[in-house]
């Protein structure tokens, strides 16, 4: 069953009936000042840190769901009824209704007894603040009074603080209400510069400030008295809720069309010049910025600009495939996913509340491959910001704090495959950009000196290779990759968190993921080194390399599949030994992408590669997606951790975490598979969900964190939407490795392998300022691959100079 339906050429989700499973969100905002929408206006939004800075509240895990938005509510003065143009909160019965989720965009239409309204959402490029442009038409055959009633409900800054410290929260509030513009000011008077402001394009003919004036006592915001009555009190918050409601009267002849336009702004004042009169914020600079953006033609042309911004950013890769949920997902959904994760790292989303997290590590590093070819410079940016937080050994805080770009201590540092994930992330800038130059840049430890970028890489993989286990193999420290994979914790008591419970000393828990990322790590420093006039060099790491592969080879391989780990006792993880957790999918993954079991690594491990994926098939694999574990953990395993905390079939025990499911579509690529790399694709591919959104649930745009696993009575149910590594590991699967246009270090690489059944695809991909147009289909004889109309050698394309474009005619050999 479907809620909606793409619209490719409008690069939309179409939401066509309000009622989805769980709220269906999208992202507003590309820069600084940034929102959550839902497909019924739920949400809220922030300026650059989503905890210190919150603009407007908003309930999670509230019933009913979704709570706290981006209302609007329509009153028929004539009749008294009333209702919400986006259906929630009123949930009054509409006539139509449609959500078009765009790229940093939503537009809520309606219509009710002939009055239509459509809401257009969204931030002007570089502005800190968010439009919502009403349009209301009048369908009936006679002319219409409606009153328009705005609300947000404003946070008082911290959200943490906001939803817990109310006897200081409840006599802070404070508002100003200027030429009917409502301000919230709350903290102003003291140690904030800053302040929000909600204005209006039309006169008012009433506003409220203080929530329970304009709700009335004991109501909620599907009824408030205001609206209920058709007026507006004049409320002026001191203390309480601080509110913003605006009531706009409205006549319409029939046929007719009038645009409101409503401002929530954010906006930051000189210290210096802060006040007007004692007590009263200068609005000198704010003034101008708020009357440029009520007007019409400010709001379509900033419209018009992002739109345009988005379809050129998009224009990077362009692909055309015989698949339309590929073409769709490459094109726009999953492209627009990786720059949104980008930007939110793991912070908000309707899982996540902006409030427990920073920015993940490892998590950003990952980001940077599905986002480095759309935003170049911002990538090189964050690996600075995220080399800064390395410590002088090479390991790393696991999070830091976007707004002071410092590492937080809460949570620490310890998880010990967090720095070379770095190298990963470098590297991917370079083979995008070819900038070699950001290697040379000196970035300080966040404990004591400094280092290049180069050596603060040298230093990641020296992290791992100073802290060795018993077999040979990286010591897991707090926990790799798998968060819940805790082997030094056993923690037994309720409630603690396995994330920062003290580790028992002297931890010898080794694993086997780390030693697969090591060793792709490796391989890539060795070429980065090779290409920045460092032969040296890339022979050790290559040499570290392969001494690695050899000890996994040895240590890691259970007989038909790579180990997990060594425990803290010395016993297999992801063993056939065990009875539960015999196999775990990233392993499997990380490895064969380190090369470890390729036909080209040792004599010895040719065919571990192989033989591990067909395990994966046999065991793993479900028609929604690759499994982590299986069996599930059925009860708690002290000597593992938070795994085994989860019921099975959950999470990181066993669910299909979509993560690592890339991992072994480009593993399957990697042994020429294109099948199963395509038909992996495929199980997790959103868009080829969407006939089974009642069973997936989440948004069949974006990919989840996980779909729930064999074990789980849910199975095939999504959690955690949008804000997950999957989105860049799919795009770099699909894009880099199925259809197999890869950036490298010294050009673009074409070697696509594909499904059986294609015949072959187009695809445009601006690379180094050059245009590549590049055509794949299979020949009766061998293949070859020519630029413009030249046979190369091998399958990298040579670079084109800037400016330029080059024709790429990849042939591949008969199946
Ligand atoms: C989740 C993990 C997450 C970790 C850190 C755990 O509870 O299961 O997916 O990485 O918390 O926040
Ligand atoms: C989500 C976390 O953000 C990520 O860092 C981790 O790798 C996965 N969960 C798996 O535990």
């Amino acid at each position: 069953m479907r809620y909606g339906h793409f619209d490719d050429d409008s690069r939309e989700y179409v939401i066509t009936r309000p009622d989805t499973p769980v709220p269906w969100i999208n992202y507003l905002g590309t820069d600084g000042y940034f929102g959550i929408i839902s497909n019924t206006a739920g949400g809220y939004s922030w300026h650059r840190d989503a905890r210190l800075r919150r603009l407007t509240r908003y309930r999670y895990n509230n019933v009913p769901g979704d709570c706290g938005g981006r209302y609007l509510y329509l009153r028929d003065d004539r009749t008294g009824v009333y209702w919400s143009p986006s259906w929630q909160p009123t949930r009054t019965g509409l006539d139509d209704y449609e959500c078009r989720h765009g790229l940093s965009y939503t537009t809520i239409s309606s219509a009710k007894a002939g009055i239509r309204a459509r809401t257009l959402y969204f931030v002007p490029q570089g502005e800190t603040l968010e439009v919502w442009r009403l349009t209301l038409t009048n369908e009936r055959a006679r002319p219409a009074d409606i009153s328009v009633f705005s609300s947000v409900e404003f946070a008082l800054w911290d959200a943490q603080d906001d939803t817990t410290n109310f006897q200081r929260n409840y006599s802070t509030g404070e508002v100003e209400v200027d030429g009917g513009v409502i301000y919230h000011k709350t903290e102003y008077r003291e140690r904030r510069d800053h302040f929000a402001y909600f204005a209006c394009s039309e006169p008012l003919a009433g506003f409220d400030t203080q929530r329970e004036a304009f709700l009335g006592p004991y109501r909620g915001f599907d009824s408030p008295q205001a609206v209920e009555l058709g007026r507006a009190s004049g409320s002026i918050a001191h203390g309480w809720a601080p509110y913003g409601a605006h009531h706009v009267r409205v006549t319409l002849e029939p046929g007719a069309t009038k645009e409101v336009i409503f401002l929530l702004g954010y906006w930051e004042n000189p210290r210096a010049a802060k006040f007007a009169a004692p007590g009263v914020i200068n609005k000198a600079l704010v003034r101008p910025v708020i009357e440029r953006w009520l007007r019409p033609q400010a709001v379509a042309a900033a419209f018009d600009s992002l739109k345009a911004s988005w379809a050129g950013l998009l224009g990077v890769l362009r692909v055309d495939t015989p698949d339309a949920d590929t073409n769709r997902m490459v094109n726009i959904w999953n492209a627009y996913q990786c720059l949104v994760t980008f930007n939110m790292s793991r912070s908000v989303s309707s899982f996540e509340t902006g409030i427990s997290r920073g920015m993940g590590f490892r998590d950003s590093c990952q980001d940077l491959l599905g986002s480095v070819q759309l935003a170049p410079e911002r990538a090189r940016e964050r690996i600075i910001d995220l080399a800064s937080t390395q410590f002088a050994n090479g390991g790393a805080y696991h999070q830091y704090q976007p707004l002071t770009k410092t590492g937080n201590d809460a949570i620490g540092s310890g998880f010990n495959d967090d720095p070379l994930w770095l190298v990963l992330g470098v590297a991917a800038y370079l083979k995008e950009t070819g900038d070699f130059s950001v290697l040379d840049q000196e970035i300080p430890f966040s404990d004591e000196g400094a280092a290049s970028l180069y050596g603060h890489l040298e230093r990641s993989l020296r992290y791992t290779l100073d802290r060795i286990g018993p077999h040979g193999l990286p010591l897991i420290g707090r926990a790799d990759w798998n968060d819940c994979l805790n082997l030094n914790c056993f923690s037994q008591t309720p409630g603690e968190s396995f994330q920062t419970t003290q580790n028992i000393p002297g931890g010898v828990a080794e694993s086997v993921f780390i030693a697969g990322l090591f060793t792709l790590a490796a391989r890539e420093l060795a070429a980065i080194a090779a290409a920045h006039g460092r032969g040296e060099d890339a022979d050790s790491y290559r040499a570290d390399a392969e001494k690695m592969a050899a000890v996994v080879a040895e240590h890691g391989w259970d007989g038909e599949w790579f180990l997990r780990a060594y425990d803290h006792f010395g016993n297999p993880v992801g063993s056939a030994r065990d009875t539960e957790g015999q196999i775990f999918a990233e392993p499997q993954g990380i490895c064969v992408m380190g090369g470890i079991g390729l036909a080209n690594g040792t004599e010895a491990d040719a065919s571990l590669a192989t033989r591990t994926l067909t395990s994966v098939r046999e065991r793993l694999a479900t028609p929604h997606g690759i499994m982590l574990l299986q069996p599930a953990f059925a009860s708690y395993r002290v000597e593992l951790g938070e795994i085994s905390s989860y019921p099975p079939g959950y999470k990181e025990n066993g669910s299909v975490f979509c993560h690592t499911n890339p991992w072994l579509m480009i593993a399957s690529a990697m042994v020429g598979d294109g099948d199963a790399a395509f038909d992996y694709y495929k199980r997790i591919n959103p868009s080829a969900r969407e006939p089974i959104s009642e069973l997936h649930r989440c948004e069949p745009y974006v990919y989840a964190q996980m779909i729930a696993g064999r074990d789980a009575p849910t199975h095939g149910e999504a959690k955690n939407s949008w804000l997950t590594g999957t989105a860049a590991w799919n795009l770099v699967a699909i894009t880099q490795w199925i259809l197999g246009i890869r950036p490298e270090l010294a050009g673009l690489r074409v070697e696509p392998v594909l499904p059986a059944h294609w015949a072959g695809y187009t695809a445009t991909r601006r690379f180094r300022g050059a245009t590549y147009e590049i055509t794949v289909r299979r020949a009766s004889a061998g293949g070859y691959l020519a630029v413009d109309g030249q046979r190369v050698h091998g399958t990298l394309v040579p670079l084109a100079a800037p400016g330029s474009s080059v024709r790429v005619d990849a042939v591949l050999p008969s199946r």
